[in-house]
């Protein structure tokens, strides 16, 4: 059987899914009241908690509601963007870090409208990329082209280019695994982020049961207040389209 893309995968998922990122989405703006939230990052403590397919999901729905989108691969120790896009750019982050092209030049649409990639290949030295006044340059460029930008990164709990980035972005998302993020190291996550001076926007719970409909995707809360239905944990249906990744 074909291997659905990310977007794919999105659009058959159902109107529950939907409703969770649109959720997220109008949360994010509503927690923008006094500032505009151009630069997001989205991050984790762990690899493989769902920050790439969250920020693809985030980035449709951004998209759809015409903001003019850009993904933007931060993690350049595992891209995967692209991959998840079944995307295979002609330009990527190191033509633009190197100059051969323009910024602009550099993104791809993607089939959705008004939702560019940038992607990227493994850098030897992600952290030195990141931090470097050449990349801050590179985003401020976008920020001129571009409503929101999201920053795919690598897990915090394990690197720290998140915190380099979210120390820049206008607001920070993180991902938790339902059932399995440990708390504390959820906490010792935040604790760099507050140290980064990053604006936290929140939390996204990923993996969570929603019993009534076949929800795939997210569950938002912010400071504490927890979702209403109380779903129990651990039984949700995992997407039959794409095997998981070794
Ligand atoms: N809520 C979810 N339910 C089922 N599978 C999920 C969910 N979120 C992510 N996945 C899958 O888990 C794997 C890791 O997700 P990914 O977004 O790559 O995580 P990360 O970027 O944090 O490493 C992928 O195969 C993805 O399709
Ligand atoms: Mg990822």
């Amino acid at each position: 059987m074909a291997v659905n893309t990310i977007i794919e995968q999105y659009y058959s998922a159902g109107a529950g899914l939907h409703d969770a990122v649109k959720t997220l989405r109008t949360n994010i703006w509503f927690s923008a009241m006094d500032q505009e939230i151009k630069t997001i990052v989205v991050t984790s403590v762990n690899p493989h908690e769902g920050k790439s397919t969250l920020a693809v999901f985030l980035g449709i729905a951004m998209a759809e509601s015409g903001q003019h989108t850009l993904l933007m691969e931060c993690d350049c120790r595992r891209p995967m963007l692209q991959n998840y896009l079944k995307m295979q750019p002609d330009h990527d982050l190191v033509d633009v870090l190197r100059r051969r092209i323009s910024a602009r030049e550099a993104v791809t649409s993607t089939p959705v409208e008004r939702l560019d990639l940038l992607s990227s290949v493994v850098l030897a030295s992600p952290v030195e990329v990141l931090a470097s006044n050449r990349f801050n340059g590179i985003l401020e460029e976008f920020k001129q082209q571009y409503d929101v930008i999201l920053l795919d990164t690598p897990p915090l709990g394990s690197f720290i280019e998140a915190a380099i980035l979210a120390s820049r972005a206008d607001g920070t998302l993180l991902v938790l695994q339902s059932g399995s993020t440990e708390v504390a190291a959820a906490q010792a996550v935040v604790a760099q982020l507050e140290k980064a001076k990053a604006r936290v926007l929140g939390c996204v719970l990923n993996n969570v049961n929603m019993t009534s409909q076949q929800y795939y995707y997210a569950d938002y809360y912010k400071d504490g207040r927890k979702r209403k239905d109380g779903g129990e944990k651990g039984k949700e249906k995992r997407p039959p389209t794409r095997k998981p990744e070794k």
